[in-house]
């Protein structure tokens, strides 16, 4: 129950290294279970996600060690059933499914409970596994796919109501990997982090292609090897970052990030009247904050579109950017528990199905406040660097799910910031 004390007021400068992506992290462990050989992966985030996803591969069976960022999985000897205790805690748990039914032929996962940024139902992922020959049961909380004779390639059509699904592409990417025949995936999700599956299997000895486009093509083989991954960097904690410099900084330099992942958010904060500049090679990128920083609209999209993981970090900015902007969240679009944390720091947002209105005010007061999930605890350490006074943040264990060491960052920038353990 740690929270975070943050002493407002104290611009940020400097140069971090960003590290690497949780969200690519989190499927591509879940596909080493697809061979039996070691697979060490690089640059994994040591957040309490990753370390979830561990614990899962071990109470499966597997052998896994891990030694600063590096992660060495060996799935020779597996169970099909992922234990109750870690999945419950952590929603990605639902990529397991994928791998251990075309591996296993059979998986008992628990259905996900419910989620403070909105309704997130799995029908997707059952209906590309089951285009794979997939037969599914629920009982006992549990979703169970049994395919006794192995997996079909097939045609298999993701788009739902909200656009394509990231982790259904990424289950239905793995199941296929060890199908019998080809698979077609249509309303394919185009997020970076399942081009980084993609090649991690390849490296595996898998035929994907169309990774990053929306139709993906994937050449079941009979069987997979072993190999070595580094992770991509994670555009998310480094747009986070930006939006930060953009806030309250005065010359932020991001090393290890990827110029052509961070698109939408360079162009975002561009639009708001910030300066973003990347080096020759498009691994750095330095952040100024704008002279008269301008209101904007923002509406989240699937990728290459503006990411929703990025949604409550803009928000935070906005609250103090003179007029008046728009946020609107086409995929989430009750995604905006920020909100009312952000009112008690004298923010001024009106919401409304799917949208905040923010006018900008002079300036936020401290107050303590409560993290309710991953996204929004960073909106609120935003705010609370220009906030006037000491802002308490508390359940700061949203925050560590998905940002390695952010008060240390934030400390390596001159931020005025203290993590009191509890
Ligand atoms: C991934 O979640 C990310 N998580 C999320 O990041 C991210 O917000 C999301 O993609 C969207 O970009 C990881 O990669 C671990 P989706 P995922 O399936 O795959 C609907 C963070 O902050 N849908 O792409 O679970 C769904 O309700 C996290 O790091 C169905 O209707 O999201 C949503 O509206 C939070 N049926 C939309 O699709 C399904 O079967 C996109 O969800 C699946 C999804």
């Amino acid at each position: 129950m740690d929270k975070l004390l943050v002493h407002g007021g104290t611009p940020i400068h400097g140069t971090i290294t960003i590290s690497g992506s949780k969200n690519a992290s989190l499927p591509i462990l879940a596909a080493t279970l697809l061979t039996e050989e070691d697979c060490v992966i690089r640059r994994v985030p040591d957040v309490s996600d990753t370390n979830y996803m561990v614990q899962i591969l071990t109470g499966l069976g597997s052998d896994v060690e891990r030694f600063s960022g590096t992660v060495r999985v060996n799935a020779a000897d597996i169970t099909d059933t992922a234990p109750y205790d870690i999945v419950r805690r952590m929603r990605a748990s639902v990529c397991m499914m994928g791998p251990l039914l075309a591996r296993k032929h059979r998986c008992v996962v628990a259905l996900p409970g419910g989620c403070v940024i909105g309704d997130r139902p799995i029908d997707l992922h059952i209906r590309g596994l089951e285009a794979l020959g997939a037969k599914t049961e629920v009982a006992g909380g549990n979703v169970i796919l049994s395919a006794p004779g192995g997996l079909k390639g097939a045609n298999v059509d993701l788009c739902g109501d909200n656009g394509p699904t990231v982790l259904g592409t990424d289950n239905v990417m793995m199941a296929a990997a060890l199908a019998e025949g080809t698979t077609t995936i249509t309303s394919a999700a185009c997020e970076p982090e399942v081009v980084d599956l993609a090649d991690f299997l390849n490296s595996m000895g898998a035929k994907v292609s169309g990774a990053g486009t929306p139709v993906i093509t994937v050449e079941g083989v009979e069987k997979l090897h072993g190999c070595v991954h580094n992770v991509i960097p994670d555009r998310i904690e480094a747009g986070t970052f930006m939006a930060a410099a953009a806030l309250a900084g005065e010359g932020v330099t991001l090393r290890r990030v990827n110029e052509g992942h961070l698109a939408s958010i360079s162009q975002a904060l561009r639009k708001a009247g910030h300066q973003v500049h990347f080096n020759d090679t498009g691994d750095a990128c330095t952040v100024h904050r704008g002279e008269t920083p301008m209101p904007a609209e923002i509406v989240t999209e699937p990728y290459p579109g503006y990411p929703t993981d990025m949604q409550a970090q803009m928000t935070a900015l906005f609250v103090t950017t003179p007029g008046t902007s728009v946020v609107v969240d086409t995929i989430f679009p009750q995604r905006f528990m920020h909100c009312a944390e952000l009112k008690r720091m004298g923010a001024d947002i009106t919401l409304s199905e799917g949208k905040a209105i923010i006018t900008g005010v002079k300036s936020l007061s401290a107050a303590p406040v409560m993290a309710s999930d991953l996204r929004a605890s960073a909106a609120l350490v935003l705010a609370a660097l220009t906030a006037k006074g000491t802002t308490e943040i508390n359940r700061l264990y949203h925050i560590d799910r998905g940002y390695e060491h952010i008060d240390e960052k934030l400390l390596a920038l001159g931020a005025n910031v203290e993590r009191v353990r509890e």
